[in-house]
């Protein structure tokens, strides 16, 4: 049963009301957003990793450009969206040390490894492109400094996309080896990019609370469909093939049925069994060792200027 305060807070949310930092909210909201918030800001910061490996063998003094801009966007989106989970009254620290402690998680896919330069094409085209599906509705999830943040990701996350797909367009067009390279990244990005969206709709914990509170606009299985009709013919055009026996449209539904990955290696990869698992965790603890000089310099400093502001 709802208390009053719940119950009136479940109709702000029904009216499309957005919800702030110094508003009322039950304990579970709090708690939903700071793990969908903190997780998703992880997985930014974690998603630097696997392209950097690249920055130097760019092939282009320009794709190297194109490249850098790129991941360091990536650590700015991680910086909005750690800035509105500390509106729920969590720190950065706590979030990053929770993350180092293996208590919270960052997106599957970054535990797979980037092989060759084509796999950066593919990261941007299939893995950002995964990725805005989920983001561009959470424009309009229910709390307000989430929404806000995800505008301007979404804006850069679209320029993501289209630099992979430039990047595959080229390789899909080069010589008869690169075109191969393209295809092999596709063959090894496509399962991996379809479980972005989370577990099927019968097996998500979380999807029914967080759709009534609007933290979540549409279910997982939604995205991965939308995902799927959009990506299907950008993968002709560039006359690669999915790889998917079973892909075929599908009339009545309007969309294309196609197999699902294989969920096992999901449930694998949450449990750090995936193939970058270990590697990723090691940069993550290393960055943040590293960097302790600095957050204690930022800290002495900052005390040093109360001080002498205080006396
Ligand atoms: N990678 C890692 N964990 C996942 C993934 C995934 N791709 N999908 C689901 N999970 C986890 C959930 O976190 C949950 O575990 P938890 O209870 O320990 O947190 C469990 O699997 C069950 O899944 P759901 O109940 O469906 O979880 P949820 O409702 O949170 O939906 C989703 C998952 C769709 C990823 C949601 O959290 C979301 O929209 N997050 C924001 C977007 C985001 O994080 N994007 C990051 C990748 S894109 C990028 O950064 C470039």
């Amino acid at each position: 049963e709802m208390t009053p305060e719940e119950c009136a807070f479940q109709d702000r949310i029904d009216r499309g009301e957005r919800i702030e930092p110094k508003d009322w909210m039950p304990e579970g909201y709090r708690k939903t957003l700071i793990r969908q918030i903190g997780q998703h800001a992880h997985s930014e910061v974690v998603g630097q990793l696997p392209e950097g490996n690249w920055i130097t063998r760019a092939p282009t003094l320009e794709r190297k450009q194109i490249l850098l801009a790129k991941v360091q966007d990536e650590a700015g989106h991680g910086l909005y969206l750690y800035s509105a989970a500390e509106t729920l009254g969590v720190s950065r620290d706590e979030l990053t040390e929770m993350l180092l402690a293996g208590k919270m998680k960052y997106s599957s896919i970054f535990n797979y490894p980037t092989l060759t330069w084509a796999d950066i094409g593919a990261v941007g085209w299939l893995v950002d492109g995964a990725a805005i599906m989920n983001q561009v509705p959470l424009q309009r999830t229910s709390y307000g400094p989430y929404a806000r943040a995800m505008v301007r990701i979404c804006k850069e996350e679209s320029f993501h996309q289209r630099q992979g797909y430039s990047i595959m367009m080229t390789m899909a067009r080069g010589t008869a080896d690169q075109k191969a390279m393209a295809q092999d990244a596709l063959n090894r990005f496509w399962y991996p990019s379809l479980m972005m969206f989370g577990p099927s709709d019968k097996d998500s914990v979380h999807s029914a609370q967080s759709m009534a509170w609007k933290i979540k606009i549409n279910t997982n299985d939604e995205l991965r469909q939308k995902f799927v009709d959009q990506t299907v013919p950008q993968a002709r055009f560039l006359g690669l093939e999915i790889p998917d026996p079973d892909l075929v449209w599908n009339e009545e539904k309007g969309g294309y049925d196609f197999s699902q990955p294989d969920w096992s290696e999901f449930y694998e990869v949450l449990k750090g069994n995936g193939p970058c698992n270990a590697e990723r965790m090691e940069a993550r603890i290393e960055a943040w060792e590293d960097g302790a000089w600095v957050r204690e310099g930022l800290m002495a400093h900052a005390e040093k200027r109360a001080a002498a502001h205080a006396a």
